[in-house]
């Protein structure tokens, strides 16, 4: 088996990313992401899909105009229209598509193999006139007959084609299926050959990776692994297992990963999961003792790779698996320094609250240390002492926040969208100008069903610096958790800067 020297990455999250159901970005918000992923080092940006919508046309035009270092490339049925689209939309590289699979041909598009190679041939003839660089895909390769499918890439191979890709559109190949798949392309066309694996099974990227085994030069994928379904393959797992595991060259700036990830995921609305490789918030958090130990002797005992390899920082959790090291790692952080009896004790009392079920956050663990080595300075600064709120239908949800702040008492009162705005309004409008920060995501999910379900709620606030701290507390209350959140991660925001200034 061989693999291509330098492997080229074709992103779609503009396109297939934003086919994840819900999820529509403006064109500015496209711009910017499409600016993101060129400073990334992806080799081709999929803008969109032309036809769409006007906003679609519009935002594909400004993203051409930037003139990016990356290639960008629209899609395309197989129709004149589609690609007369393209073209006003000022594309230079069309990717054009129509389904082969016996299944696609008789209950979507109602039409014979006969007819399916004519309007392939058509749109890449067409495209070719235009002198457009034309990628053909045949949509559902993957559960397509072998032998037609072969016939349709060379027949657009030699129509004029430049490109083939091979789209395992709901995610019903095997690595060695994609494998033959690959192999077959490449000796009936000759032509640089792509694959675009969705994740239906969760071996998109597996899939992808058995295409770059077998020859092909390039894979479609896209940030966090969106797109319909269960999401195409996600570029930061295969560019990363890429590197690692099959130590292949690529042009991806891997230490950005995470700034983009992020960047996708808050323009697209769309949370990563917590366990998602790469990217995912734990994929570089430790709480196990065992582990924690481990990785303070040495970081590969329990990490692959290094975090900042892609962009990220080791952290770790407080909880009923942490052992000494661990806490002390926590505390050292924060330039806290305890003896042998204040430690075990700090750990001790941070295992019982969790036994009660209680998620442990920093702001909670320096409480405690604090009230454990008597030293008030790394105690909350930010101390909630009462809040009310009003709200209804047809009145405009208001709360009033009482803060005892380093022993001063301070009330605010703002009105909001709901009750949680309002309350936040509140808290920062009492924290300006004495911690002066902006919510950058604030996250609510329930754990339990029904409706006395336990909220969890993460606040994300930024500082002057542009430092980002996050707390997460869980709850009955939404409201009260939401406010115990968010003063959490203002407590943490002030703790750093203490700390900071004090070493
Ligand atoms: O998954 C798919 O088949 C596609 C096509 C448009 C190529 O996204
Ligand atoms: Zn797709």
């Amino acid at each position: 088996m061989t693999f291509s020297n330098t492997i080229r990455i074709f992103d779609t999250t503009l396109r297939d990313g934003e086919q994840t159901p819900g999820v529509t970005v403006s064109p500015d918000q496209k711009l910017e992401i499409a600016m993101k992923l060129d400073e990334l080092g992806v080799d081709t940006i999929e803008a969109g899909f032309p036809v769409v919508s006007p906003g679609e046309m519009q935002a594909i035009k400004k993203i051409v105009k930037q003139g990016l270092r990356a290639e960008v490339c629209g899609l395309a049925r197989t129709t004149k229209n589609d690609i007369d689209t393209a073209l006003i939309s000022d594309l230079k590289y069309i990717h054009t598509f129509i389904a082969t699979s016996d299944i696609h041909m008789q209950y979507k598009l109602k039409m014979s193999r006969e007819q399916v190679l004519e309007k392939a041939l058509f749109a890449v003839e067409y495209a070719k006139k235009h002198g457009m660089i034309v990628e053909f895909s045949a949509e559902d390769a993957t559960r397509s007959d072998r032998a037609f499918l072969n016939k349709i890439f060379k027949a657009v191979a030699e129509a004029g084609a430049d490109r083939i890709d091979i789209p395992d559109t709901v995610g019903y190949s095997t690595p060695q299926y994609m494998s033959k798949l690959v192999t077959d392309v490449i000796n009936s066309t000759g032509l640089p050959v792509s694959v675009h694996c969705h994740n239906d099974f969760g071996l998109a990227v597996a899939n992808s990776i058995a295409g770059f085994q077998a020859g092909a030069k390039c894979a479609h994928v896209t940030i966090n692994g969106l797109g319909e379904r269960a999401g195409n393959a996600s570029l930061e797992e295969l560019v990363m297992a890429c590197q690692c595991l099959y130590k292949l060259k690529h042009n991806i700036k891997t230490e950005l990963l995470y700034e983009v990830s992020k960047f996708v995921s808050s323009a697209m609305g769309i949370i990563v999961q917590p366990n998602k490789a790469i990217i995912g918030e734990n994929a570089f958090g430790h709480e196990s003792g065992i582990h924690t130990h481990g990785i303070i002797n040495n970081p590969l005992t329990y990490e692959p790779i290094s975090p900042e390899l892609v962009g990220r920082k080791r952290w770790m959790q407080a909880g009923k698996h942490a052992g000494a090291h661990g806490i002390k790692a926590i505390l050292d952080e924060f330039g806290i320094s305890t003896n042998e009896a204040q430690l075990k004790e700090i750990v001790e009392k941070q295992k019982v609250i969790a036994d009660a079920g209680k998620s442990i956050t920093t702001s909670d663990l320096l409480s405690l240390a604090s009230e454990v080595i008597k030293n008030k300075r790394f105690d909350e600064s930010f101390k909630l002492n009462d809040f009310h709120i009003v709200t209804g239908l047809n009145i405009i949800p208001t709360a009033v926040v009482k803060l005892n702040i380093h022993d001063k008492d301070f009330i605010a009162s703002e009105t909001g969208v709901g009750p949680v705005d309002a309350a936040l309004k509140a808290i920062q409008t009492i924290a300006h100008g004495i911690a002066n920060i902006k919510i950058r995501e604030y996250k609510l999910d329930s754990i339990t069903g029904g409706s006395d379900a336990l909220a969890e709620v993460s606040v994300k606030v930024e500082d002057k610096e542009g430092n980002i701290i996050s707390a997460r507390k869980s709850g009955e209350d939404i409201v009260v958790t939401s406010v115990q959140a968010m003063i959490d991660a203002i407590n943490k925001t002030m703790l750093k800067k203490l700390i900071e200034k004090n070493n």
